[in-house]
């Protein structure tokens, strides 16, 4: 049997996603994905706790690291985890140009809104969803996509809408964002790691099997 795909997750908040990712892949009937450690942006990321409890390794970016620093210790961590794709689950910093190059096609974040709108440096969060119910639009949703130099701007490889609904508050519009946010990163992750989809040399998606099923995220050929 080929070796597991090693999975690294970056996370700067309470982890949700993260725990929905040790949902999916850390039981004892998934033997050929692992999840190998979450490096937190701060000391005191729910994240962390999160970590611990599922016997997932954990590692704490250095608070005032300058950008090789910062650099440094994030390549030197993913590689001492042998890691073969990168998950940014609710990780607030921008990625080094360099771990970008490095993981290239491997590297995923989930954005609580319809790339490209709402998105970009300082939108993150709750500022996402206040956004969404200031611009007054009536539809947003949750994007997957590959990670490049810039924030929230490479390749969409899916997306959910969710309706804003009349009375939403920014809170309620993340919890409702949330519940399918925990749906897609998994099933996207999946996509990535089973080879169903990849990113090509001219910075598109190319799905290679149609694998993906959107009305139950489920595998098709499953
Ligand atoms: C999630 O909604 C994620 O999409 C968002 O942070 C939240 C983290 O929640 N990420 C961004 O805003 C990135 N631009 P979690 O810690 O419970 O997974």
């Amino acid at each position: 049997m080929p070796d597991a795909v090693r999975i690294a997750v970056l996370a700067s908040g309470g982890g949700s996603n993260f725990q929905a990712l040790v949902d999916r892949f850390q039981p004892a009937d998934v033997p050929d994905r692992e999840i190998v450690g979450v490096i937190a942006s701060r000391e005191g990321a729910g994240v962390l706790e999160r970590a611990r409890r599922a016997g997932v390794a954990s590692a704490v970016s250095p608070p005032s690291a300058t950008g090789d620093e910062m650099e440094m210790f994030l390549r030197r961590t993913l590689d001492e985890w042998r890691s073969d794709l990168v998950v940014l689950a609710g990780y607030m910093k921008l990625v080094p140009e360099t771990v970008v190059r490095a993981w290239w096609g491997r590297i995923l974040n989930i954005h609580p809104a319809l790339l490209p709108s709402f998105g970009g440096r300082g939108m993150y969060g709750a500022r996402v969803h206040r956004a969404v119910i200031e611009a007054g639009v009536r539809v947003t949703g949750a994007t997957v996509h590959f990670v490049d130099e810039a924030y929230d701007r490479g390749p969409i490889l899916c997306q959910w809408p969710v309706p804003v609904l009349a009375g939403d508050t920014p809170e309620s519009v993340a919890a409702r964002v949330l519940t399918v946010e925990h749906r897609i990163l998994p099933a996207a992750v999946e996509a990535l790691a089973s080879g169903a989809v990849r990113l090509d040399a001219d910075r598109r998606v190319r799905w290679v099997r149609e694998w993906f099923d959107t009305e139950t995220f489920t595998n098709r050929e499953g």
